[in-house]
């Protein structure tokens, strides 16, 4: 595999920050939009992100116009005809993302790597639709691609044996980390993450604590960068709800991946975060920040509820082979930040507690949500650790 042309097709948050993680790197880039202004934006972002580079001496001035040089703005899709990999972030619909491929797959050459930057959409169902679907593989980016370091890479039912480790390497060369993936609803970050929203909306409904309060706790006492009603409210509620749906859906309405009713009507309300100017808090100029109940022992008790079920979900993740404990583990610590590696977490809070704890919520609950990973009740049986 032979990589020295890269095409990105939409220029939006997802395809200016990829481009331009590709042109430090010294690649050629094509970036593609149906929408003019997407290119011209997605260009201005990318001359100021590398000037920013520029002005940290991460690079030299003559390195980010060399870099700049390489950044081709296109607006047919058959100027690609010479691109090695192509990646796609255009809107997240599995029927316009099928279409493009097949167009794709009319003009570049059996060679070249078709990939997609899909959130959520299964990547076996896109490679689908080509007539070579072993080309095609996921590379999931997070969200600013030039700034954080995950990315998942998804090879497909039909991806061709050895593709997922070769762009792995590549995006190693890149400055990257990379973790191979099954291709699973919600791959590894956003599923194993759902908790975190999840139990603290539940936690909440219940009346246990209040946003500010969960978010409190979670932040000073769980070492989190950010809590998870302010999070919430930073990605913005459409979104978020958006993929607890479709991963709730993609596990054939698994009840542990139940969304929130709670956030469905702030989604109606149109109170969708930050973006919105409320959301659990009001962002208003005059609005003032309601204070937390900063009572130890409640604290306490929201941490491990939430942290207990992140686990709960990496175990599951593990047991299921959706990945390898260390790449779950830094998946988690790169991609959104968590302060430690959900498995490492387990063996600190011990696997027989933390099987303990999840029976007792069983218990007083009676849900799925609350069913404690088989991968755990073998480990607490034979007194294992995950390291
Ligand atoms: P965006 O809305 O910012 O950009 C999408 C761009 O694609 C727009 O500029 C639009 O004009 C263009 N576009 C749409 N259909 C097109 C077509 N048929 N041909 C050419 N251009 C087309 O979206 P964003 O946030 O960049 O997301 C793009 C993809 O990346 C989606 O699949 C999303 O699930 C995924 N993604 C998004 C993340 C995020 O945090 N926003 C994180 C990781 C993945």
């Amino acid at each position: 595999m032979e990589i020295k042309s890269i095409g990105i097709v939409g220029a939006g948050a997802m395809g200016a920050g990829i481009a331009q993680v590709f042109l430090v790197s010294g690649y050629e880039v094509l970036l593609l939009d149906q929408n003019e202004s997407a290119l011209t934006n997605a260009q201005e972002s990318i001359r100021s992100g590398l000037n920013k580079l520029a002005e940290k001496g991460k690079m030299s001035a003559q390195e980010t116009e060399a870099a700049f040089g390489k950044l081709y703005l296109i607006s047919k899709t058959a100027n690609f005809e010479n691109c090695d990999l192509i990646i796609e972030a255009i809107v997240e619909d599995l029927g316009v993302k099928k279409a493009l491929f097949k167009d794709l797959e009319g003009i570049v050459s059996d060679e070249c790597i078709l990939a997609s930057n899909t959130s959520s959409l299964p990547i076996t169902s896109i490679a689908a639709a080509l007539q070579k679907p072993e080309r095609m593989i996921g590379i999931h980016f997070f969200n600013p691609a030039f700034l954080m370091s995950l990315v998942e890479v998804i090879p497909a039912l039909q991806t061709r044996e050895g593709l997922g480790d070769e762009i792995a390497d590549f995006l190693r060369k890149c400055d990257k980390f990379p973790v191979v993936v099954k291709d699973t609803p919600g791959f590894i970050v956003n599923r194993i993450a759902r908790p975190f929203y999840g139990e603290a909306v539940r936690i909440y409904e219940e009346g246990i604590a209040d946003p500010a309060t969960i978010d409190w706790a979670m932040t000073t006492l769980g070492g989190f960068k950010m809590g998870p009603f302010a999070l919430m409210d930073f990605i913005g509620h459409d979104v978020n709800f958006a993929v607890s749906n479709s991963v709730f859906k993609a596990f054939f309405y698994d009840a542990r991946y139940k969304p929130s009713l709670t956030q469905q009507r702030m989604v109606e309300a149109g109170y969708l975060g930050k973006k919105s100017g409320k959301g659990f808090y009001d962002y208003s100029p005059d609005a003032v920040k309601p204070a937390p109940f900063e009572d130890a022992n409640l604290g306490k008790l929201v941490v491990e509820r939430i942290v207990i079920m992140l686990i709960n979900e990496a175990a599951d993740a593990m047991y299921l082979r959706i990945a390898s404990r260390d790449d779950i583990d830094t998946a988690m610590t790169k991609g959104v930040n968590y302060p430690k590696g959900l498995l490492q977490w387990a063996d600190e809070i011990g696997i027989d507690t933390c099987v303990r704890k999840l029976d007792q919520l069983y218990n007083v609950y009676h849900e799925e949500r609350y069913r404690c990973s088989i991968l755990l009740r073998m480990m607490a049986a034979k007194q294992q650790a995950f390291y």
